[in-house]
């Protein structure tokens, strides 16, 4: 029988997480490095929840389907004849192989490459040749519609794709209300993907939303952020950001009145700035960075959208699937390929290597990997938190723990 998250911690650890800030301890060793953990993740967390799967500009037309992985689960994303996506279990109902081995565009069936079993876009079995000998399997009494592909909640927010394994999570609606009430005025269907890029990196996932704080920024990210930003909040001791924590939503919030940070794209970086982000009559621009439990991040900045959607793989593989918007024709018009290039430097590096460590998300992949070697030492298992800079990292294993031991 599989141990549970106190067995396999220990009662003292999961404890010390529920204390309040100043006296808690984080999340030990064993949930970052054990593939016990991890397969009780598997069991017990990504079902509940809305996983992040895929950007809705990965199938962007009718009969575009492609496989994804949640842990060790396949899953087919599909674009049906009406332009809806639909999610399924990627696995045949005949004798179980992979029914969608890689993307392809402009399917108008789902055919298993093992015995040619074949469903149409919304998951009914349409073929099954020879079956019972004939060519259309005529004679059989196989009842059919019991052997449609099996479906998986699936939910469409903006950009992004979200599947509900067990089928019981709340609403979607419901999961990104505290992220859709933070940007409420932001335009954000009015950006599209300007760039997409997947970069592995040999850490647990958990590292992206133990980050969701600023106090790295300053040594990890130094010479991309702005140092006045930053000497200041050494000299103050001020965060430029409020955390803010809501359920399965954390941000980083930036404050009134903050120096400017660092841009890129914009007004005196180049000869044509990106044009910034509508807002809403009325409404005031928030520039924000938040993680959905678990596994997408958005950034919402003046002139961009950067998110990552977190595939984990194994305790020490995760795969970042990374995406950035931006407004109307600074996606993709060529006179604002300098202004996106500056962007990008900034997010991915001049190298765009993951282990270039010279972008903002190479540089966090670096740091997630020595945590990760870290982690295997005993000593690993007592860490504290920051109540000043860290109140979003504490949040996050709480409800972590939470919905595991539900
Ligand atoms: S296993 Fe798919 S058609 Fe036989």
């Amino acid at each position: 029988m599989a141990r549970t998250v106190e067995q396999i911690l220990g009662k003292k650890a999961v404890a010390a997480i529920r204390k309040p800030i100043e006296k808690a301890g984080g999340l030990p060793g064993a949930a970052y490095t054990s593939q016990e953990f991890f397969d009780l993740e598997q069991a017990k967390f990504f079902p509940r929840t809305w996983m992040g799967i895929g950007f809705e500009a990965d199938i962007p037309n009718p009969g575009d389907a492609m496989p994804v992985m949640i842990g060790k689960l396949p899953i087919i994303l599909v674009r049906n004849k009406s332009g809806d996506i639909k999610a399924f279990h990627n696995v045949c109902r005949h004798r179980a192989a992979t029914v969608l081995t890689k993307p392809e565009k402009g399917l108008t069936t789902l055919t298993c490459p093992y015995h040619a079993w074949a469903w149409d876009l919304d998951g009914a079995l349409k073929a099954i040749p020879f079956f019972d000998g004939t060519k259309d399997g005529n004679r059989t009494d196989l009842n059919r519609c019991k052997l449609g592909l099996a479906p998986v909640r699936c939910a469409v927010w903006h950009h992004w794709i979200f599947v509900n394994l067990d089928g019981t999570a709340p609403p979607i609606e419901k999961h990104v209300a505290p992220l859709e009430n933070l940007v409420a005025g932001t335009e954000i269907g009015a950006t599209a993907m300007g760039k997409r890029q997947d970069w592995e990196f040999q850490a647990n996932w958990k590292f992206q939303n133990d980050n969701w704080e600023t106090y790295h920024h300053i040594w990890v990210h130094k010479g991309i952020f702005n140092k006045m930003s930053d000497d200041l909040e050494l000299k103050t001791g001020e965060p430029w950001t409020e955390t803010l924590q809501d359920g399965s939503f954390v941000t980083l919030k930036a404050r009134k009145g903050r120096p400017p940070r660092a841009k890129s794209g914009g007004k005196g970086d180049v000869k044509h700035p990106l044009p910034a982000i509508p807002v809403e009559a009325g409404a005031s621009r928030t520039v924000c960075t938040s993680v959905l439990f678990p596994n997408v991040t958005l950034t919402v900045t003046e002139n961009h959208l950067a998110s990552v959607i977190i595939d984990p793989l194994a305790p020490n593989r995760t795969v970042a699937k990374m995406g950035f918007f931006f407004a109307g024709k600074g996606a993709t018009g060529r006179n604002y390929a300098p202004a996106r290039k500056q962007v990008l430097d900034r997010w991915l590096g001049k190298s765009r290597k993951p282990d270039g460590r010279d972008g903002i998300r190479s540089q966090d992949f670096g740091i997630w990997e020595e945590q990760q070697i870290a982690r295997h030492s005993p000593v690993a298992d007592e860490v504290v938190f920051s109540p000043v800079w860290e109140r979003n990292v504490h949040h996050f294993q709480k409800q972590l723990l939470e919905t595991m031991q539900a």
